[in-house]
């Protein structure tokens, strides 16, 4: 019989994950079988023909613009540019020859949208071009608002070397946990979520003379809700300019939206892309992909390779498939650079891939779609497209929360070979039919989804935006999602009867996390506990990645994981990583040794000092409750009331929605199965799992949430234990 252990662990959810796509994968057989996955002399298929995939190119040649004219300005070279000076690489990026036509634009409108093709420069050379023309006189800001983390920070990282500036000083970044500014930063990135934040404290943004909506057309709901704030700000502060910037996607609706604000375009600079489409479906397209790049890498020309994955699981695992077959090639192939990209990767980690590739070897870049639009990275001319994005979708009724992995639309996915364009002709491999892009692709993203996250919705609510009814949204979110909201809100005691921000809700939107995990936090005051549960928080907000579990030591990983079991849920689990770690000294070797991620451990930290360094604003004072369970299990309870499931035949049900759901089985209590649960998150992969799971009396809830649990809900319906609930079975877990 199989343990959850054995079934757990990264590459257990990354199982389920994916065969959640494969059901997607544009109506390809399931061929995959139990023992596909076993390591067999991959690099055979390489070598022999009939097992390589088969692309046809259907003569679709993406159309280069400018660029395609010009074929006498040739590319610069990677070693050419490193020879140029700064300055020179900025004066050749397309957006440069409109400098002052901009600025004159920028002069004469308020509000201004600018499109143009990703890598004309738009978010490095802006706000540039603004500091030069003297738009951070008198102590001024430039604000530039990024949909992603680990684009302000390289962007940021990117300007300050163009500016010859230390990060932090002139030219700064603030992304959540992490403020890098000064006194002195007059350029300031930041994630949408953080201009938010600063709406709190300067509600008209007084401080800045410019802010830039960058990537506008990623659409999340911050960068929605930020329309309308700014929308309002702008009509009492003629002074303000306000410039939207996005690719060539969707301006027409902003410049709707922004009153008929007019739409700059800088044309673009882009080399014609060959695109190439399977035969037929790939049924692995992970699979597919590492067969692609190698092929790519034994038959093709020099330059640079960029594959498009789902996530970090994903990108993780590719990165190892490749690896490992480059190990055994051997001296056979070229040098292969294997470099991942994704949101929570360190930052010294992401800086890697914008260096040189050196003369001789091909890097690829394995990538979310981060390196759709948000990012640039030089010298890439084949693109690995498998034709997948994640979503994440909040389903408001059940409060079911799923990431999902879906088709990407056909624009994500001409964004996408657009990437291989951009220094010389390039090359766009399709990991679908050319009929699957006609026929099963969407045309463009929706937006839907992202409007329906409560907990974001909530938090934008805290952030001082009383009257959600009535805002102004470009897409307005369901009605239903913004009553649900503003319920869950209540329910927290943030809001009062007339929908006011409380003083509680003031002090939990201090903290920079959800609304829940602010009110665990807060509660923790009353249980004397805020030195645990805040380590529990930050443990929570580092996602699920505290575990490494290596196809090779999958035995010695699980024990070690096992060895960290505490009585309780998941959440004294993580407790006791972190108190163990913390008395390892913060060992590296300790994570070594114990299948531990230290990187996500590192972040924990920063978090968790972060976290505490607002303590004093809130007036939580950090004591210990000394190793009793209970209070931080209230706590907890405090926060997460709503997130409150029963046993029941068969599984679990939430108890505000009767849904049914199951212990994830990479949980401490999967076998537990104690009777009153709380969970951290609900994710639907093959099916409805709670992960994070903690133990609780039902009694407990009426004293954290008396308005909201009646006691009659909470009864037992029988007083005798349920029948324990059989293990998995295969079929249920991939
Ligand atoms: O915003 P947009 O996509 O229009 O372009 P950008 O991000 O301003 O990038 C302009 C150029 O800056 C790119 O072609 C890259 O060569 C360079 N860049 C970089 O080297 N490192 C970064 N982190 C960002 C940009
Ligand atoms: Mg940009």
């Amino acid at each position: 019989e199989e343990t959850p252990m054995e079934l757990g662990g990264e590459q257990g959810r990354w199982e389920e994950e994916r065969l959640k796509t494969a059901s997607l994968s544009f109506g390809a057989k399931r061929e995959r079988e139990q023992g596909m996955r076993q390591e067999q002399d991959r690099y055979q298929l390489i070598l022999e023909e009939d097992e390589m995939i088969d692309f046809v190119s259907t003569a679709i040649t993406m159309k280069g613009t400018r660029a395609e004219k010009e074929q006498e300005a040739p590319a610069l070279s990677q070693a050419e540019q490193n020879k140029q000076s700064m300055q020179e690489v900025r004066r050749s990026l397309p957006i440069f020859p409109y400098r002052e036509d901009l600025l004159a634009a920028i002069q004469e409108h308020q509000i201004l949208v600018i499109e143009g093709e990703t890598g004309s420069g738009k978010t490095t050379q802006i706000p540039q071009y603004l500091l030069e023309n003297g738009y951070t006189e008198g102590g001024m800001k430039i604000g530039c608002t990024q949909p992603r983390r680990v684009a302000a920070m390289s962007v940021a990282s990117r300007v300050a070397q163009e500016m010859s500036v230390k990060l932090g000083n002139e030219v700064g970044y603030s992304i959540r946990f992490e403020d890098c500014t000064s006194e002195r930063t007059v350029l300031k990135y930041m994630t949408d979520g953080m201009l938010l934040r600063e709406f709190l404290t300067e509600p008209d943004l007084a401080s800045y003379s410019v802010i830039i909506i960058d990537e506008a057309h990623e659409r999340t709901l911050h960068t929605d809700i930020l329309f309308g704030l700014i929308k309002d700000i702008a009509r009492f502060r003629p002074d303000l300019k306000v410039l939207v910037a996005s690719a060539t996607l969707d301006t027409e609706r902003f410049s709707c939206f922004f009153d008929e604000a007019p739409v700059f375009r800088i044309p673009g600079r882009r080399f014609p892309v060959d695109i190439f489409y399977t035969k037929a479906p790939e049924a692995d397209y992970l699979e597919a992909c590492v067969v692609s790049v190698l092929q790519i890498h034994v038959t093709q020309a020099p330059g640079d390779c960029l594959v498009f994955l789902t996530g970090q699981e994903e990108i993780e695992a590719c990165c190892e498939m490749l690896q490992e077959r480059c190990r055994r090639l051997g001296s056979k192939i070229a040098e292969l650079l294997v470099l991942p990209i994704y949101a929570n990767l360190p930052s010294d980690m992401q800086a890697k891939i914008f260096n040189p590739t050196p003369p001789g070897a091909r890097k690829v870049v394995v990538a979310t779609n981060i390196a759709e639009t948000s990012l640039t990275i030089d010298g890439i001319i084949y693109v690995i497209d498998p034709g997948f994005c994640k979503q994440k979708s909040y389903n408001a009724r059940t409060g079911m929360e799923s990431l999902i992995v879906t088709p990407c639309s056909r624009a994500s996915a001409n964004q996408r070979a657009g990437r291989a364009g951009r220094v010389a002709a390039g090359k766009c491999f399709r990991l679908y039919t050319a009929w699957a892009f006609k026929h099963e692709m969407e045309e463009t993203t929706s937006l839907g989804e992202a409007n329906t996250d409560i907990q974001l919705m909530d938090h934008i609510c805290l952030a001082g935006i009383n009257d959600l009814i009535h805002f102004d949204f470009m897409d307005p979110p369901p009605h239903e999602t913004l009553v649900l909201a503003l319920e869950q809100l209540y329910a927290l005691g943030a809001l009062n009867h007339l929908g006011e921000l409380t003083k509680l809700g003031r002090r939990m939107a201090e903290l920079p996390v959800d609304p829940m995990l602010s009110k665990m936090i807060l509660a923790s005051e009353q249980y004397k506990c805020s030195e645990e549960v805040l380590t529990i928080a930050a443990m929570l907000s580092v996602n699920n990645s505290i575990f490494y579990r290596p196809k090779d030591k999958v035995v010695h990983a699980d024990n070690a994981r096992m060895n960290f079991v505490v009585p309780g849920g998941d959440h004294l689990v993580l407790l006791n990583v972190y108190t163990q770690w913390l008395e390892s000294g913060y060992s590296t070797q300790w994570c070594y040794e114990n299948f531990i991620q230290f990187r996500s451990m590192r972040r924990a930290r920063d978090v968790r000092d972060q976290l505490e360094g607002l303590m004093d604003r809130i007036e939580v004072e950090v004591v210990s409750s000394q190793g009793d369970s209970l209070p931080i299990r209230k706590a907890v309870t405090a926060g997460y009331f709503y997130h409150t499931a029963r046993l029941s035949k068969g599984g679990y049900k939430t108890v505000k929605h009767q849904q049914t759901v199951y212990v994830h089985p990479n949980s401490s209590l999967f076998e537990e199965q104690p009777r009153w649960l709380i969970y951290h998150e609900l994710v639907f992969t093959t099916k409805e799992f709670m992960r994070q799971v903690i133990e609780i009396d039902s009694g407990w809830l009426l004293e954290v949430a008396p308005h909201y649990y009646k006691s009659k809900e909470l009864e037992d319906s029988s007083s005798k234990k349920m029948p324990r609930k059989q293990g998995k079975t295969k079929e249920e877990l991939g």
